[in-house]
């Protein structure tokens, strides 16, 4: 078993002659939370992308767990192991909290979306549903339709749906954005619970989160690996330093 679980080589993505991810080679250690950061436009969720393989490379190949994943469709990759947080986009608005984690364990049993099951079937998924809510602090929402969730919790609720799927290796893009100071922490703990025995890559704007959370990192810029370590190498890296300058202030400040 290598020590790698994800690896690109050369990996490139052109769209019509511009190249927002350009001659990436990431490796990623199985059982660590890496962190992709850089500057706005730096290729973060262009490369999320190709790792999910929602886009497809240009050049450069992708490797997972010893596979080649290039050719590959989501839930091809999803079925192995990897899997995208709101990959689903999976929440429901209109079924309950418990309803939507039940949706996705029947998934990932059954491959397709049942809901003629006979009611005993669908009553044995609550108990795992229900574990799961337990586990990303929603327990006292199970009966909420998902649509009146406040913003923090409906990423806690993905978050919920994306761990039905038992992942090996989870890919989060930007899941502090938008949420206000507590609810950022509630998340960057529920995402270091969760991380236990998996492999995390996150894709995170406000350093802060990725500092506190992260193994090990790799900055982009203009669609290439500016530099790559623990956070105090990165973040004294004057390169890093210079990307970020006249882009944003790498502080929590500049995000909430
Ligand atoms: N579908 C697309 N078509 C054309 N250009 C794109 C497309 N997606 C992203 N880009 C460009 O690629 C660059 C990187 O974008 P993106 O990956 O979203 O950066 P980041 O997530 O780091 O902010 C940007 O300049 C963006 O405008
Ligand atoms: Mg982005």
């Amino acid at each position: 078993m290598s020590d790698a679980i994800l690896e690109t080589a050369g990996l490139t993505k052109e769209f019509r002659g511009f190249v927002a991810v350009n001659d990436v080679n990431l490796s990623i250690r199985r059982g660590t939370i890496h962190g992709l950061i850089g500057p706005n436009g730096a290729g973060k969720t262009t490369c999320f992308n190709l790792l999910t393989k929602f886009l497809q490379p240009t050049r450069g190949t992708i490797r997972y767990d010893g596979r080649d994943i290039t050719g590959m469709k989501p839930a091809e990759v999803a079925r192995l192991g990897l899997v995208r947080s709101f990959q689903i986009s999976a929440v429901f608005p209109h079924l309950t909290v418990l309803e939507n984690v039940r949706v996705s364990l029947q998934r990932s049993r059954g491959g397709s979306f049942d809901f003629w099951r006979p009611d005993s079937i669908l009553r044995s998924y609550d108990a795992r549903a229900r574990e799961l809510l337990e586990d990303v602090g929603l327990s006292a929402y199970a009966n909420l339709t998902a649509g009146e969730l406040p913003y923090g919790r409906k990423r806690a609720l993905e978050i919920a749906t994306t761990l039905a799927l038992d992942p090996v290796m989870m890919l989060l893009d930007e899941p502090t954005a938008g949420m206000t100071h507590d609810d950022v922490g509630r998340i960057v703990s529920l995402i270091r619970r969760v991380s236990a025995g998996r492999t995390v890559l996150l894709v995170e704007h406000n350093l802060t989160v990725v500092s506190g959370l992260c193994d090990f990192i790799t900055v982009l810029a203009r669609g290439r690996v500016l530099a790559e370590g623990d956070y105090a190498t990165v973040a004294r890296n004057p390169d890093v330093v210079t990307a970020y300058l006249g882009t944003e202030a790498p502080t929590e400040a500049a995000h909430g």
